[in-house]
């Protein structure tokens, strides 16, 4: 077969080719391309567009590419994309009869569906990476909630939790990348077949058997948008980077506790990496790294976003540039979740410096100005006595857990020994009973919604 030249013409020029190829990349697209091929013949048969006899050995040829493809052994012709390098092979076994599959067909129908079903296969991969993070998460917590750390608001202790808080927290924020992909899916779920190269075809086809075939919701609604629509894409790459947003402020809690300064987690031996100078070192790299792959996940979302920006409608040749950043996409996912996992797995929390962060502190001075409320105190009141009574303590080097009846007496008498119970640190974690708090009952239904979302994805 002609490399993909203008019909009648001469062929291509190899420096055209090379610059114009795709096939280094779609060539993994190799198997949705074939299945794409395979719904595409059926229904070309049963039409009667292509004789049943033609059609059979079309099929026996698709099949024998698609064995060599699993084995491993398939080399695919010098072509323009994977499409040409198929229709090359089929060509070679069977000669012009193998022509007749692309009778209602474009390369730009056939390249949106294969980028659609492979969308939809790497959103059913990351659905059950997230569901097995978040299950990891749900495992952690439900054994760390008698841990109590202090929560930060711009960096600085802002007031006690328990650790399933935390881990919680984590997992509310993946599913809601659960529900992202969800969205992703519905977006995808749309069979471009059949559209051809732009305006639909004159022969008798059936889209929906193709749909069918390929298990699509509902076809795609008008030719001309199709081949030019990766918004689809778009979403998925969209989806992917909100997520790997979370992966990395994730990740940074993660550096931040294993330093020094702050000491909450220690890293096991097996995760932790040295330094080729510094004989002390047990550096997060592998928690660094979550956070820095981010940053090619957003640059995949603007790839295609400037990509398609400003073209014109109908296909065009600049869109076979997704292909780098569509594909790119998933493995980085999927890799960043698993490590995660595996991270966090490997992470001890150090009981002792958790609570002292808190203890040392004054992370209870909200409890404190709420139980002067509950006294019936107005809160502002409160707040300005609370504050009074932290000022006190840090002028005495004295924690805020460790204040006296005398010293709070000694301030205000509203500061009584019911009042000062609140300065207690496990008591303020328990006391926090509202719905989307750290009391450990509010966190034990969160984390039963947790659950049910790994069950949805
Ligand atoms: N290699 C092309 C791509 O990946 C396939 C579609 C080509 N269509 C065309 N009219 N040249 O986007």
């Amino acid at each position: 077969i002609a490399k993909t030249a203008a019909a009648g013409g001469p062929t291509l020029l190899p420096e055209v080719l090379a610059f114009t190829s795709s096939l280094a990349l779609d060539r993994a697209l190799i198997r949705e391309d074939l299945v794409g091929s395979l719904a595409h013949l059926t229904m070309l048969s049963r039409r009667g567009i292509v004789p049943q006899e033609q059609a059979r050995a079309i099929r026996d040829g698709l099949v024998s590419i698609w064995d060599a493809a699993q084995s491993g052994d398939l080399q695919l012709p010098d072509e323009e994309d994977v499409h040409m390098a198929v229709e090359s092979l089929l060509t070679a076994k069977l000669g012009p009869a193998a022509g007749a599959l692309h009778a209602a067909r474009s390369r730009n129908d056939q390249v949106a569906l294969d980028l659609r079903l492979y969308v939809r296969e790497q959103c059913a991969e990351i659905f059950s990476a997230l569901s097995r993070l978040i299950g990891a998460l749900v495992e952690r917590a439900e054994v760390e909630s008698g841990t109590i750390l202090p929560s930060y608001t711009h960096r600085q202790r802002a007031q006690p939790i328990s650790l399933s808080y935390l881990l919680a927290a984590y997992g509310a924020m993946f599913t809601r990348d659960v529900d992202s992909f969800g969205f992703v899916l519905s977006q995808t779920d749309a069979s471009p077949l059949g559209v051809g190269a732009i305006a639909g075809t004159s022969l008798p086809i059936d889209r929906q058997l193709v749909r069918e075939l390929l298990a699509f919701g509902r076809l795609t609604a008008n030719g001309l948008d199709t081949v030019g629509d990766r918004d689809f894409a778009l979403d998925y790459a969209y989806a992917a980077s909100r997520l790997l947003v979370h992966t990395s402020r994730v990740a940074t809690d993660f550096v931040d506790f294993s330093t020094s300064e702050f000491g909450f987690v220690r890293l096991d031996g097996a995760i932790a990496c040295g330094s080729s100078m510094m004989p002390q070192k047990r550096n997060p790299d592998l928690f660094e790294l979550v956070r820095g792959k981010a940053g090619a996940g957003i640059g995949n979302l603007v790839t295609l976003l400037v990509d398609m920006k400003g073209l014109p409608g109908g296909y065009n040749r600049d869109q076979q540039e997704d292909r780098a950043p569509i594909l790119a996409t998933g493995p980085l996912v999927r890799g960043v979740l698993d490590i995660l996992q595996l991270g966090l797995s490997r992470v001890t929390f150090d009981k002792m410096r958790c609570l002292a962060a808190v203890e040392q502190d004054a992370t209870q001075a909200t409890d404190v100005a709420e139980a002067l409320v509950q006294q019936g105190l107005p809160f502002r009141t409160a707040y300005q006595l609370a504050g009074t009574l932290v000022r006190a303590c840090q002028d005495a080097r004295v924690p805020l857990a460790h204040v006296t009846t005398e010293m709070a007496q000694a301030i205000d008498p509203r500061l009584n020994d019911e009042v000062l119970q609140a300065a207690r640190v496990r008591g303020a974690v328990a006391r926090k009973t509202s719905p989307g708090g750290t009391g450990p009952d509010s966190v034990r239904e969160q984390l039963e919604a947790l659950r049910e979302s790994v069950t949805r994805a």
